[in-house]
């Protein structure tokens, strides 16, 4: 590994505190608010400031938006952190971008959610030349050298996918069913794997049939657009897999004003567990879900310590997702935290 020693990193943080003190250059968007409860982020710990550039993705779903607050609860002044927040707006060359501007502002931390997998390289490169750690949140990266992040905390996608497509095997496979299916945003990991998982179970089915497969981008009103367009290229839809929740409320409208009742007519599968979706479950108007957690703002301010420390951190860190039928639904939603 080509990571500054500890004892050079806290150093240089000393250094980089200083200079933006002098320079007022404060957290430009921390967020406020504390730590969630129970996180080992509460409490600065050693007292010398983090300062930590995140690239978000976006604002696309639900689940976006109980990340980015799960980040910056966790990544405050009084945790001891310095968070610079960048939202790329689902593009990958804004992310490009503000990993650039996080390097030349010398930062302790970089990072990011990838909005795709590819084109990575050469930016994280520079980051590694400048001896800056780069922590992935959520999604992963294709790239040729993985010493390039020192690690990845997220769910995993392809089982996520593959839980889904088991539930469609078991609950509604013993028929002839085709099957629609809502994809993420082209080239992003959660897309892709998901995609795997889902197809890979579903293959060994002869029942089940996938009649069409369009991204919906992940969001609520490309969701709805496309299924709009399904409904009239399809002769006969029985189960939908959204790549997401945000999507299937989407479909959900459209399948209304075309006058089917969604979770009968249609059946509905998603990912994800937002509180929306989960209430849409509990109605009856989505099936089954399968969970993807958002929560990982705690998580990341403790890897990111590590990482400035030098502590030796796992490469891969997956995170935990549950999966809820209607009843499970209507009993987590009283607590649902997002
Ligand atoms: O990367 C996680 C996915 O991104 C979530 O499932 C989706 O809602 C979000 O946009």
């Amino acid at each position: 590994m080509n990571w500054k020693s500890a004892r050079g990193r806290v150093l240089g943080l000393l250094t980089v505190g200083a200079v933006l003190a002098a320079a007022g250059c404060g957290g430009s968007s921390s967020g406020g608010g504390t730590a969630e409860p129970g996180s080992s982020a509460e409490g600065g710990g050693s007292g010398k400031t983090i300062t930590i550039g995140f690239a978000q993705v976006g604002s696309e779903s639900g689940w976006r938006t109980a990340n980015t607050e799960s980040i910056k609860a966790a990544l405050t002044k009084e945790n001891g952190f310095n968070l610079k927040f960048a939202d790329a707006q689902q593009k990958p060359e804004n992310q490009i971008q503000a990993i650039r501007s996080f390097i030349a502002q010398k930062v302790d931390v970089i990072a990011f959610s990838p909005v795709v997998t590819t084109g990575w390289d050469s930016v994280l490169e520079e980051a590694k030349t400048a001896d800056i750690p780069v922590i992935l949140t959520d999604r992963a990266v294709d790239v040729k050298d993985d010493t390039l992040y020192k690690t990845f905390i997220g769910s995993d996608f392809v089982e996520e996918g593959k839980r889904v497509g088991e539930w469609v095997d078991k609950n509604l496979g013993s028929k002839p069913i085709n099957v629609v299916e809502l994809e993420g945003t082209t080239g992003s990991a959660p897309a892709l794997d998901r995609k795997k998982g889902f197809d890979g179970v579903v293959a060994g089915n002869p029942n089940i049939k996938i009649v069409a497969s369009q991204t919906g981008n992940f969001t609520r009103s490309e969701g709805k657009q496309v299924m709009e367009g399904l409904l009239q290229s399809q002769k006969q839809i029985d189960v939908l897999f959204a790549h997401n929740d945000d999507m299937a409320l989407g479909a959900i409208e459209a399948i209304e004003a075309a006058g089917k009742k969604p979770g009968e007519d249609i059946k509905i599968v998603s990912i994800d567990g937002v509180k929306d979706g989960m209430t849409a479950l509990s109605q009856g108007k989505i099936n089954y879900i399968v969970e993807c957690n958002p929560l990982l703002g705690p998580d990341l301010a403790e890897l990111a310590k590590k990482a400035v420390n030098g502590e030796a951190i796992d490469k891969r860190i997956v995170t935990h997702d549950d999966a809820f039928d209607q009843a499970g639904a209507t009993a987590a939603l009283p607590d649902r935290k997002y």
